[in-house]
């Protein structure tokens, strides 16, 4: 038997809850197949730690995950904690720290959901966004001299290397590759950045050359939003940097009908290190607690992990199973149903025994 080692960290507001969802599902799937289960420890870091603690992990707290198949993480973030603490104390620090350099964040219209585009349906939007995760205008570099004087200055510089873009254009060709389309869009903004973007630019030309059954083209990511917007169907797979795929992947989620239901992974493709799996959806505080939280995210997330631990028919099932429940109407208030945390749950895990794959 198969058995995976997974940390799970669920941290704030709405993560413990649908990180107990995630993981109910998960039990399903291994029932069901019968070949691998799971070994979970769970953390307890983030913002409630950090408020009695001064830190929201251990200092070794990175160094603790090493030894784990997989990261299951929930969401950070707290109304009395400033955001770039936390993001800066927990996620970000894993991120780069195991050099999940690969942010994976697919995106499509779930049966049952509607998108604010008119006439547009599932089949029309089917995009993965591949989101530069280590350097870029997340690189963290930058700093404040003159603090609160009239001549205070702060910079925050971009930062982009050969290997960190050559790496991750490979990884989006390789990406789409996989996919039916064999169709790539690469994202900058070259013409008014003219150092990195254009070098990202040259990149992608010189990468594409090793992947010629793969067709590209670029966009300016300003023109790109209009593109999303107008014509979904033209666009498959999408590379783009730090910030710009993160702007992007929340037009992505709004346009695909909600954000509840958007997953993420971030991926060492060189499996050097755990690969981190959360929904894209923050902590959420207005509604923790009251059961309504919507679970899709996670259970698409866990779908993403499965299919990095090797079990591809696992995670094949339990999409099938949350577009089964999402088709039947069983949906949470952010999606327009009626349904708790828990009805859904117990639908999906209900569709999972119940599925012919
Ligand atoms: C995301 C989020 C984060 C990001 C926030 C919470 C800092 O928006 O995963 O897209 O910008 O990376
Ligand atoms: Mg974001």
């Amino acid at each position: 038997m198969r058995e995976y080692k997974i940390a799970a960290i669920p941290a704030d507001g709405i993560g413990p809850e649908v990180i107990a969802a995630g993981l109910q599902a998960l039990v399903a799937l291994a029932r069901r197949d019968g070949g691998f289960g799971f070994d979970v420890t769970s953390f307890d870091w983030g913002s409630d730690r950090y408020k009695k603690t001064g830190t929201l992990m251990p200092e070794d707290g990175v160094e603790q995950l090493k030894t784990f198949d997989a990261i299951f993480f929930g969401a950070v973030g707290a109304p009395d904690v400033p955001d770039h603490i936390t993001l800066w104390g927990l996620r970000l620090p894993i991120c780069q720290g195991f050099d999940q350099y690969a942010n994976v964040r697919p995106t499509r219209i779930l049966p049952g959901i509607h998108s604010p585009l008119e006439g547009v349906g599932p089949g029309d939007l089917d995009w993965v966004i591949v989101r530069e995760n280590s350097e870029g205008e997340y690189a963290g570099s930058g700093g404040r001299a003159h603090k609160g004087l009239p001549e205070e200055v702060g910079t925050e510089v971009a930062i982009f290397t050969r290997v960190g873009v050559t790496r991750i254009m490979r990884y989006a060709f390789r990406l789409a590759q996989s996919r039916p389309r064999k169709f790539l869009t690469v994202v900058t903004k070259s013409n008014a950045q003219r150092h990195g973007m254009v070098m990202w630019d040259e990149i992608a030309a010189e990468v594409s050359e090793e992947f010629p059954d793969v067709s590209w083209d670029k966009m300016l990511v300003d023109a790109m939003t209009v593109r999303m917007v107008k014509q979904p169907q033209s666009l498959d797979t999408i590379v783009a940097t730090n910030l710009h795929a993160d702007i992007l992947s929340d037009l992505a989620g709004a346009l695909a009908g909600s954000l509840g239901v958007a997953p993420t992974a971030n991926i060492d493709p060189e499996r050097r290190y755990p690969s981190m799996f959360e929904p894209i959806h923050g902590s959420a505080f207005d509604i923790t607690g009251k059961g309504i939280a919507n679970p899709v995210a996670t259970f698409w997330t866990a779908a993403q992990m499965l299919d990095h631990l090797g079990e591809a028919d696992a995670a094949k099932r339990l999409m099938i199973a949350v577009e089964q429940v999402c088709a039947d109407g069983v949906m949470t208030p952010d999606v327009g149903g009626t349904a708790t945390t828990r009805q859904v749950t117990d639908a999906v895990c209900e569709a999972i025994r119940g599925a012919n794959l």
